[in-house]
């Protein structure tokens, strides 16, 4: 194929483009996807000094399992680099460190979470009957101590001592794909991702399972970029703050909502909530886009004061006239479900207006919330920048 030349410019000045920093932040990418490129004789070629590498079998790994090096860190405010080697790694990840911790999956194809090659795999879900809550059912969880990381009940979740430390300030996982197989459709809350009082960055990792995939819970601050998140039911849920960037959202069937958002009652300012920009919500498969034609909901409201934007985001026609749902009763004026300059099929004004469940934002409305600065109050230097705000 003959590329035009005025391409072939574009693609040269790109990489300088994206090498300015937008501020004083540090900016990682660059240096990731050198140590993330496969070089069997020397795995950690090109990593930051001290990455510690992972895989079952290659003799110049410190661990056969992710865990395994994640607990051979020190609990404190130290910087970590990990590489896992491709492959399945089947077992639950559980992050309560405060200080940075990097995840790095190995990749030739730094820039595309289809072509991921690290799994992390685990098969458990609430419905099993054996467990007390949603959290010991997740792939990987990231919070400073059990209680903190439970889904608990009322707005708030289940109440720590007020001493409960912060978790991890910047966790990332860069091309790295979690997966809760216990099921093959919606068997209730099976979790792929925890997070709660805890800043975490997922560029280009995928998250699959079918219902309640990732959960962001108690002061837990989630931004995702490049990122897959494929389920069915209530698929992105909690109470904390999360931002989905260029992130597909991929419908295995529909039921529930694809946000199931609760907020809680404070004095204190906060903008808990799910927001997704500049992203796609597509079905999995044209067997899922036919089956499910016009059905599937943007979200409904785990509590009253549930909050989530779909911002410049296209939607499939997979997705329900009214774009919202209820989940029981009228809709009080304190749940915010909406949409700013959404598009594509699945995006139908008149029938948004019949049902009035979803709030269209004019520019006004939406700048409050418009940015990973805004959401996050400020709180943003566990971003990556290349990706971030
Ligand atoms: C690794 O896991 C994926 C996803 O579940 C699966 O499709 C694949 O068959 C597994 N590969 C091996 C070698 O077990
Ligand atoms: C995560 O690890 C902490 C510290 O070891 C432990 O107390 C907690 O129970 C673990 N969380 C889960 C869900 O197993
Ligand atoms: C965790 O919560 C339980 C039940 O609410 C409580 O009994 C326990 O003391 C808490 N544990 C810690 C370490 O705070
Ligand atoms: C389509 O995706 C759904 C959900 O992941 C799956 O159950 C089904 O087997 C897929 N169908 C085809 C034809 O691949
Ligand atoms: C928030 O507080 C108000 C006033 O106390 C109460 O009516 C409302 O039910 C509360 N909402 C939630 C979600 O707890
Ligand atoms: C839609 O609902 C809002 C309250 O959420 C209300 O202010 C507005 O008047 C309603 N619009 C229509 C057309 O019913
Ligand atoms: C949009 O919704 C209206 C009202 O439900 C319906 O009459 C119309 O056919 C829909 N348009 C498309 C393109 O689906």
């Amino acid at each position: 194929m003959k590329v035009p030349v005025i391409k072939v410019l574009w693609l040269a000045v790109l990489p300088f483009i994206w090498a300015q920093p937008l501020d004083n932040n540090v900016d990682n990418r660059d240096k990731t996807s050198l140590c993330q490129q496969r070089t069997p004789e020397n795995p950690l070629h090109g990593c930051p000094s001290g990455t510690i590498l992972v895989s079952p079998s290659h003799q110049k790994a410190s661990f056969s399992t992710i865990q395994g090096a994640i607990d051979s860190l020190p609990q404190d405010d130290s910087s970590h680099t990990i590489l896992i080697l491709g492959g399945n790694y089947t077992e639950q990840l559980n992050i309560t460190r405060p200080g940075p911790l990097t995840l790095l999956g190995e990749t030739n194809h730094p820039e595309d979470a289809r072509r991921n090659t690290v799994n992390v795999l685990w098969a458990a879900a609430t419905s099993q009957g054996i467990y007390t809550d949603n959290v010991f059912t997740s792939v990987l969880i990231v919070a400073p101590s059990l209680n903190a990381s439970l889904t608990g009940y009322g707005p708030t979740g289940l109440p720590v001592p007020e001493d409960t430390p912060f978790g991890c300030r910047d966790f990332r996982t860069y091309n790295i794909d979690f997966r809760n197989v216990y099921a093959n459709q919606a068997a209730g809350p099976a979790h792929a991702l925890s997070l709660s009082r805890a800043n975490g960055g997922f560029y280009h990792s995928g998250f699959y399972n079918f219902q309640d995939t990732v959960f962001v819970g108690k002061l837990g601050n989630a931004y995702f970029h490049s990122s897959i998140v494929a389920g069915q039911t209530d698929f992105l849920y909690g109470f904390g703050t999360a931002w989905f960037e260029q992130c597909d959202l991929v419908l295995r069937g529909c039921g529930g909502g694809i946000t199931a958002w609760k907020g809680a009652n404070t004095t204190d300012e906060n903008k808990f909530g799910v927001y997704i920009h500049n992203s796609a919500i597509k079905p999995a498969n044209s067997s899922v886009a036919e089956g499910n034609h016009g059905k599937c909901a943007l979200g409904r409201p785990w509590n009253d004061l549930h909050r989530s934007i779909f911002a410049n985001t296209f939607e499939d026609g997979t997705v329900i006239g009214s774009g919202y749902v209820p989940w029981t009763g009228p809709i009080p004026t304190s749940t915010f479900m909406a949409e700013f300059e959404a598009y594509g099929p699945g995006f139908n004004l008149t029938a948004r207006n019949v049902d009035n469940y979803s709030r269209i934002l004019d520019a006004d409305e939406w700048k409050p919330y418009s940015s990973p600065k805004k959401v996050f109050l400020g709180n943003v230097g566990w971003i990556d920048r290349k990706s971030g705000p």
